[in-house]
């Protein structure tokens, strides 16, 4: 179902910028090296410092976390999560921009738009190189995301990489290097592009009913433990099984093509289902989505958009 919300009051005005980490505040000892860096090394008011046209903008920034998102944890998505939601809520703030790791950026969006389903836009952005390359790409990523931010009609948790706006509930890493290294979903194109500061909309922006980011747990001992599983040549049951016995609560199937299952799976996996634990099925193919499949919740989602989704699922059920 979708919700019918608010624009932002015609006196917000301040855009907020939340740091994570993730190599737009990386740093190396070489302007010439791309791939040695430490993640998460410069704090954001620097990264913001680093674009004078954000001089004269209405920003605030905080330090949530510092982290290389390889290590994005439950307990700082609660965190984060919580942050945005304050944040949201004061009048004065038209929008919030985040910097994040590109590695894990589809899964934090997919949770934060599914959770906050915010009014107001939610920009997460990102860079594939750090602060210190000779053509580093994160300041125009961060301009552009505070652009984005404060445009007008624009709701709900996007990416904004390399001039390009994604859907928070469609975005997937596709690229291991390159500076535009995101897709979206199964099959979908960006919403929108960013030109010298100008959006040019394609698609809606993502809507949805919230959460509440209270649904979700502080400790991360407290959320559900789900799992992603390949069906690949040669597969091999003996994982699920250690799973089951060490308490799995949900597992996702990162399948072949159109949803098919290695034979060597399909009677551990039918056990785990009759035991009680939901296992849903996705394509590890990184477009399309899996046709003809009915009764499957996650068809159209990346295993690891599925990860998160059933986690709040069972998070809901409780
Ligand atoms: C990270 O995800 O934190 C490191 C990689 C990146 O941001 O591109």
């Amino acid at each position: 179902m979708q919700s019918q919300r608010k624009r932002a009051p015609e006196s917000a005005q301040i855009v907020v910028i939340i740091g994570t980490g993730g190599t737009i505040a990386g740093a190396s000892g070489s302007a010439t090296d791309n791939i040695g860096y430490k993640a998460g090394s410069l704090s954001v008011e620097s990264l913001v410092k680093a674009v004078p046209a954000l001089a004269s903008r209405a920003l605030e920034a905080e330090q949530l976390a510092q982290l290389d998102s390889k290590d994005m944890d439950h307990a700082t998505w609660a965190k984060l999560a919580r942050r945005v939601e304050e944040q949201l809520a004061r009048p004065e703030v038209r929008g919030i921009v985040i910097t994040h790791g590109t590695d894990t950026l589809e899964e934090t969006a997919y949770l934060l738009q599914r959770v906050l389903a915010p009014s107001k836009p939610v920009v997460l952005t990102a860079a594939m190189r750090p602060a210190t390359a000779i053509q580093a790409d994160g300041p125009q990523n961060l301009l552009d995301a505070v652009s984005v931010a404060n445009a007008e009609g624009v709701r709900g948790v996007v990416a904004v990489v390399a001039g390009q706006v994604w859907s928070g509930l469609e975005l997937r890493k596709t690229h291991s290097y390159r500076l535009d290294a995101f897709e979206a979903g199964p099959d979908a194109g960006p919403l929108a592009v960013v030109e010298e500061g100008v959006i040019r909309r394609f698609r809606d922006w993502p809507i949805g009913e919230a959460l509440g980011a209270s649904l979700l747990p502080q400790d991360a001992a407290q959320w559900p433990w789900v799992e992603v599983l390949g069906s690949h040549a040669g597969a091999d049951a003996r994982s699920i099984e250690a799973w089951r016995s060490a308490g799995l609560q949900g597992l996702v199937l990162a399948c072949t093509g159109n949803g098919t299952l290695s034979q060597a799976l399909e009677q551990p996996v039918a056990a785990l289902k009759r035991a009680g634990v939901p296992v849903w099925r996705t394509t590890r193919c990184a477009q399309g989505r899996i046709v003809g499949a009915v009764d499957e919740p996650a068809a159209a989602l990346s295993p690891w958009a599925a990860r998160v989704e059933l986690m709040l699922q069972l998070l809901q059920r409780r």
